[in-house]
């Protein structure tokens, strides 16, 4: 039976979200990313030691350039108290970083460092409203920040929609500060992301969780990732998301791979601080980046969750690609052939 997608030519994607770790791993993964449709990513800061000045940055890119020199590597810089305004400027000058990430301290792998105290980044956070670097953030509240009672303790599965007015508010205090809420897993995220008419703030949706829910990571760890998948409610809410005409959301696979070992809950290794008997938290994607979510996208027109037309619409996947403009970027064939 002919699929909806075959024989569609496309322009290679951005992928705004990719961990690409180092040593060993960073040479078996960063070869693949073109093989999963994509040309330009957005590399995750969360390194051991986390990447943190500029010139961690720069470095690290030039290592990844020379695995894959026709990718566009865009980097980034972790979120971390030794950040001060003048080192969001050195980043800017750099022109190879474009952004700074924040994980919540604790609630991911590698993410020990990370924040606990928004607030106190407030002068960070005005600086790169200045200089334009994007506030990428990891949408969960630690389980340490739970209310009082405990019928709303944070868990897993409450942790983002927990974490949304946190958002509201960075928004709110810095208007002009561009930011992404990274790996929107629930309705919740995707509303409130609508809800905002600026168009600096967005969301990026991964293909894992546009086919996921929480059966699927229960019980098999090679699905377990921070945030988790949760509710079917939720994938259609993203699904919905991806073709939105208001082109609030575009592709960040958070594409990030673990020794087996590590998965499976065997020991804490490199580029992975979860403690040994814990199982690492990360799906990894990236050489089938695009074709997941042309699967995820071609199902859920079949099972009516989608209608053709919201697929088909001329740009709808360019948008998610990141690919607006069209003009001069590549093409490839990604699926059907
Ligand atoms: O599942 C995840 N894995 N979520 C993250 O936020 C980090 C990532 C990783 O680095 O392994
Ligand atoms: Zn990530």
């Amino acid at each position: 039976m002919p699929r909806l997608f075959d024989g569609l030519e496309l322009p290679a994607s951005a992928d705004f979200h990719v961990h690409l770790r180092q040593g060993a791993m960073m040479e078996t993964v960063t070869p693949t990313i073109t093989s999963g449709g994509v040309d330009t990513v957005y590399v995750m800061p969360n390194l051991i030691p986390p990447i943190t000045t500029p010139a961690q940055a720069v470095e690290y890119k030039s290592r990844l350039q020379a695995l894959a020199p026709d990718v566009t590597f865009l980097m980034s810089l972790y979120l971390h108290p030794s950040i001060t305004p003048s080192i969001v400027r050195e980043a800017k000058a750099t022109g190879a970083i474009h952004g700074i990430k924040s994980y919540p301290a604790g609630v991911t792998t590698n993410s020990s460092s990370g924040v606990v105290d928004y607030e106190s980044f407030y002068p960070v956070f005005a600086a790169m409203e200045e200089e334009g670097l994007v506030l990428n953030l990891h949408g969960e509240l630690p389980p340490s920040q739970s209310p009082s009672a405990p019928e709303d303790q944070i868990t897993v599965l409450n942790a983002e929609a927990a974490f949304l007015p946190t958002l509201r508010s960075l928004h709110t205090r810095f208007p002009n500060l561009r930011i992404v809420l990274e790996h929107c897993t629930t309705k919740a995220a995707v509303d409130m992301v609508l809800s905002i008419s600026s168009p600096n703030v967005v969301g990026t949706i991964t293909a894992h969780h546009l086919s996921l829910i929480v059966d699927d990571w229960a019980g098999d760890p090679l699905n377990f990732c921070k945030p988790v998948a949760k509710l079917p409610s939720d994938r259609i809410a993203l699904l919905r998301a991806a073709v939105d005409p208001r082109r609030k959301f575009f592709l960040g696979t958070d594409s990030a791979p673990h020794p087996l070992r590590s998965k499976q809950g065997r020991s804490g290794t490199a580029g992975n601080d979860n403690s040994c008997g814990k199982c690492a938290a990360g799906v990894f994607t990236q050489p089938y980046a695009t074709q997941l979510v042309l699967e995820a996208l071609e199902e859920a027109v079949s099972k009516g969750i989608l209608r053709e037309e919201d697929v088909r619409r001329e740009g709808v996947l360019e948008g998610f690609w990141a690919r607006r403009g069209g003009g001069s970027m590549v093409c490839r064939r990604v699926s059907g052939g």
